[in-house]
């Protein structure tokens, strides 16, 4: 354990996870928690950046998103696991960081621009962009600084965020002349990012989403909606599977090579109609994600469970996020 280099990620409690989430993130996490000393949290304060008055889903958003992390196959044995709030040593950090940080290194954050730009086009009233949400990607700094983490397992999407906190973490080394902090890097997984049903950036608000947690209905129903070559408009059409967009693409991450190849052929020559192509590709995603499933709903039985595992975890992270804040201190010179 000593010896192993440490990494930590998390999410924001958004609710049940879908596959973009399981594809892109959970499946990297799962592969890298035997190899690594690894930190995985639930970001409940990042939650707050923007919905500090919507706080009444929580509790269950946090614990959904813990039962699909062990569905998943995210192992409380080997990975700590705990609630960003629950280790607020997370928070003191963030204060020293906020010091160090220029404001203008924060305006730059392209994920703040996007959504100071949404808002303003939803006509929303800009007095919800707080100093809070400002603070966004120092805090996810302090997150990652919490223990001196050498790798970070996120997303493409997040990857500009890590960026920056290599830079404080390099700005703290330079201004209090030590090298205590490691800078932080992303590590990204191989698999391409999965499109939502709709060809779209799959996420819970667009409504193109299929849900690890889905029934195998839902998830049919889902898949009926999928895009395919939009060139091809009746059953005996001949089809071309590199212009469909997302059922071609999801058979790829989910058929075997000479699944996909049988696919390819049937609709290049018509002997498939799109509607047999989706409820085939339905019943590959039921079988693949039906373990999870299975697994999640034998944890659902145990009410107890989440909170269980986060105040282990939570408490098992102080210990680690103690030793190095004490570092820090020290560091600064702060009066002891
Ligand atoms: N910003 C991440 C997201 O929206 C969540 C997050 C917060 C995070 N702090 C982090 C991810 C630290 C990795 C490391 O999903």
């Amino acid at each position: 354990m000593e010896n192993k280099k440490r990494i930590m990620s998390g999410m924001r409690p958004t609710g049940k996870l879908h596959l973009g989430h399981y594809f892109g993130v959970l499946k990297n996490w799962v592969n890298l928690q035997d190899e690594f000393e690894s930190y995985f949290f639930i970001a409940d304060w990042h939650a707050l950046t923007t919905k500090y008055n919507q706080t009444d889903d929580l509790r269950q958003n946090i614990e959904d998103v813990l039962l699909d992390w062990l569905a998943s196959g995210i192992d409380p044995d080997k990975s700590t696991i705990y609630l960003q709030s629950w280790v607020k040593e997370t928070a003191a950090l963030h204060i020293y960081l906020s010091m160090i940080t220029p404001q203008n290194w924060v305006e730059r954050d392209p994920t703040l621009k996007d959504l100071a730009k949404i808002m303003k086009d939803k006509q929303e009233n800009m007095s919800n962009l707080s100093y809070g949400l400002f603070g966004y990607p120092v805090l996810m700094t302090a997150d990652i600084l919490t223990f001196n983490t050498h790798f970070v397992p996120v997303g493409i999407d997040q990857v500009a965020h890590v960026e920056l906190s290599r830079d404080i973490a390099r700005r703290f080394n330079n201004i209090y002349k030590t090298d205590y902090f490691i800078e932080p890097q992303p590590k990204l997984t191989q698999i391409p990012l999965l499109k939502g049903l709709d060809g779209n950036k799959m996420g819970k608000s667009f409504n193109n989403d299929i849900k690890i947690s889905d029934s195998d209905e839902i998830t049919e129903k889902k898949v009926k909606t999928a895009i395919t070559d939009r060139n091809r408009i009746r059953k005996d059409d001949k089809g071309n599977p590199d212009n469909c967009e997302v059922v071609f693409e999801y058979w790829k991450i989910f058929g075997r090579d000479d699944e996909v190849s049988e696919i390819s052929t049937a609709c290049k020559n018509a002997s498939i109609g799109c509607a047999e192509c989706k409820k085939r590709l339905a019943q590959k995603i039921n079988a693949t994600l039906a373990p999870l499933r299975e697994k999640r709903n034998e944890l659902l039985k145990d009410k107890g469970l989440c909170h269980q595992i986060l105040t282990e975890g939570s408490k098992k992270a102080g210990i680690k996020a103690k030793e190095v804040l004490d570092g820090v201190v020290e560091v600064v010179k702060m009066y002891k």
